[in-house]
């Protein structure tokens, strides 16, 4: 199956690059949030990814001027009454997720894929809201999108074969490297990345080291490009903490559990780099 048309659903972080990647890739893409100004928003964090990449030359303008003019804004699912694929980014919340797959299912064509981005959610259950979970797979993208090379591909239970390898031709043309990986808590890059968070924030919590410390010596030691205190703030601790939850309740393992630290930071709505407060204060 070709893919050509895509919509992705949510224009945030994650969203806005996905979306950016797929216009730079050739594809036609609508652009989905809720809201117009979310839609714009997005669109407007991507002009200026493309801009920084004309002024470097790495781009021309003309190429800019095409990569935007492959986006069509939108801010209801019926849009994807024409699309080949879609790809969800909103919010990591498993009856939002079910809600929009199943109003997908009515709306988009019989052989289009829905795929989500979700870091945790068990792709299996989200494939359970609509009446196609051969057509439904995971595509798991990290953060920054632009730059992360990985994108995680997760199989439901029941995704089909030509599925799995139409989205995992996807993937290589979005110069991207896919890995493929079955459905369980976590997949495999949050089941190892988060447990080392948290253990980084217990380290913290138990007066090992300080935040500094405890970066420098994963930065230097590991050869790691942030430590893992900076690298919480920078996907955000509610994000952090949303998955550790996933993790332990998937596996009922005490070695998931949250550090009490972490759940107090989101509960002080220290969320990291977004609200300018995490482990270190951002201007
Ligand atoms: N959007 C687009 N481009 C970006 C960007 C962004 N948000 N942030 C950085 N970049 C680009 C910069 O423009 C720069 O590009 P050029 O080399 O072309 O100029 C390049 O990335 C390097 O940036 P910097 O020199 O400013 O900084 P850096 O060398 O520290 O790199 C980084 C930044 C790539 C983010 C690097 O620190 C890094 O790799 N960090 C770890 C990221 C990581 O682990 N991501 C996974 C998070 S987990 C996840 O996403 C999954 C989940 O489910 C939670």
């Amino acid at each position: 199956m070709e893919v050509k048309k895509v919509m992705v659903i949510g224009a945030g972080q994650m969203g806005s690059g996905i979306a950016q990647v797929c216009a730079q890739a050739g594809y036609s893409v609508y652009m989905n949030d809720i809201k117009q100004e979310f839609v714009e928003r997005g669109l407007g964090v991507i002009k200026k990814n493309l801009s920084r990449q004309v002024e470097k030359d790495r781009m021309s303008a003309e190429e800019m001027e095409g990569i935007l003019a492959r986006f069509t804004p939108s801010t209801t699912l019926q849009d994807a009454s024409d699309v080949d694929l879609v790809i969800e980014a909103a919010v990591e919340n498993m009856e939002i997720k079910s809600q929009i797959f199943s109003e997908l299912d009515e709306i988009a064509p019989e052989h289009a894929i829905l795929a989500s981005n979700t870091s945790s959610l068990p792709i299996t259950e989200i494939a359970a809201a609509t009446n196609r979970p051969e057509k439904v797979i995971g595509m798991h993208f990290m953060n920054p999108v632009p730059v992360m090379k990985l994108v995680e591909i997760i199989r439901g239970l029941a995704t089909a074969d030509d599925v799995y390898t139409t989205i995992e031709e996807m993937t290589k043309n979005l110069r991207k490297v896919p890995v493929e990986v079955n459905d369980f808590p976590g997949f495999v890059s949050n089941r190892i990345l988060m447990p080392m968070i948290n253990e980084a924030i217990y380290t913290l919590y138990e007066g090992v080291a300080s935040e500094e410390a405890i970066d420098e010596v994963m930065k230097l030691g590991m050869n790691h490009p942030m430590g893992p205190l900076t690298l919480a703030d920078f996907i955000g601790l509610d994000t952090c903490l949303y998955i550790m939850e996933t993790l332990h309740e998937g596996f009922g393992d005490d070695k998931y559990r949250p550090c009490p630290l972490l759940r107090k930071y989101v509960k002080a709505g220290w969320l990291g780099k977004k609200t300018g407060r995490g482990f270190y204060v951002y201007e």
